[in-house]
């Protein structure tokens, strides 16, 4: 069955990044000029997904102003003649009516976000996206999974390999020695201390999942943080369904945290041949001022 549909867990407040996220969801941090999101968005879309489904919480209001049409800001650029512009703005929702909103009123943790799309989900493998996870690749990462989907029907997720002093920000998983990128998961768990870790491969934001995997959400209970973890359902899931890790191609940035999220702007502003050209000298400059002030 062709993975057609992708939950964007969005609920989360964004306290990190307060005080920009008083009034605006985290998901509309611009990376140079786009919001987080329409990166995930657009991976999803250019993987062939068909329906976006959001689980939004209050104050989010603006995702949707975002992924819908605005007829007036499109009329006025066209009576201005600003044709690319009016391109751009298009190009953000090519199918308004392919994203469906569904809301998490408590916040009660990732698990408990994905379990309420189980009903527009259905009966199908489905794709999960964490926007704060931006990753520059070739091949957009979900296209790579869903390829490896294809050929394993299983449920699996993105794998790195962290430093071990960063196991306790991820879930954490066991795997045997897997074939081209593909591990097979032993156990998982979610943000263990370094020392009891199983390894330094730890499950960054794009996972396939089998739909079984609702009825393990639903009977999660309370785990690391107090919430319900998606780590510990598919732990779960483990007892009855193989799950994979895959190795995708392409660097990945955190822009959940305040470093990843500059380092994220860089990169992607790089990737430009106009902002490249003035970029690089000037942070050439910057990089050595800064050295020499902490000398
Ligand atoms: C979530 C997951 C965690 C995963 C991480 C990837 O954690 O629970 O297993 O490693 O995303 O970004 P969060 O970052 O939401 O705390």
């Amino acid at each position: 069955m062709r993975i057609k549909k992708a939950v964007f867990p969005v609920a989360g407040l964004g306290t990190r990044f307060l005080p920009a996220t008083k009034a605006m969801p985290k998901e509309m941090l611009p990376v140079v000029d786009k919001p987080i999101i329409q990166y995930a968005v657009e991976e999803a879309l250019a993987a062939g997904i068909e329906q976006i489904i959001f689980v939004t919480g209050s104050g989010k209001s603006a995702l949707e102003d975002h992924f819908d049409t605005n007829l007036q800001l499109e009329n006025t650029l066209k009576e201005r003649g600003k044709t690319d512009l009016l391109r751009t703005v298009e190009s953000v929702a090519p199918h308004a009516s392919n994203f469906v909103y569904t809301r998490q009123s408590e916040p009660l943790g990732l698990g408990h976000a994905i379990w309420c799309a189980r009903d527009i989900v259905g009966d199908e493998p489905f794709a999960v996206l964490l926007a704060d996870d931006l990753i520059q690749s070739e091949v957009p990462v979900l296209h790579q999974m869903i390829n490896e989907f294809d050929r394993l029907r299983a449920s699996m997720m993105a794998i790195i390999v962290v430093e071990q002093e960063e196991t306790s920000r991820y879930g954490i998983i066991e795997a045997e020695q897997g074939f081209n990128g593909t591990v097979q998961v032993r156990s998982m768990v979610e943000k263990p201390a370094p020392e009891e870790a199983p390894s330094n491969l730890a499950v960054i934001g794009r996972y396939i999942l089998t739909p079984r995997i609702f009825d393990h959400l639903g009977r999660q209970d309370r785990g690391a943080g107090n919430e319900i973890q998606l780590t510990d359902a598919m732990s779960s899931l483990l007892t009855e369904q193989p799950i994979f890790g895959y190795k995708f191609k392409g660097r990945r940035f955190d822009c959940g945290d305040k470093a990843g999220f500059q380092m994220a702007n860089i990169a992607f502003a790089l990737e430009r041949p106009e902002l490249r050209k003035q970029l690089l000298p000037g942070l050439a400059k910057l990089v050595s001022s800064a050295g020499s002030a902490g000398a």
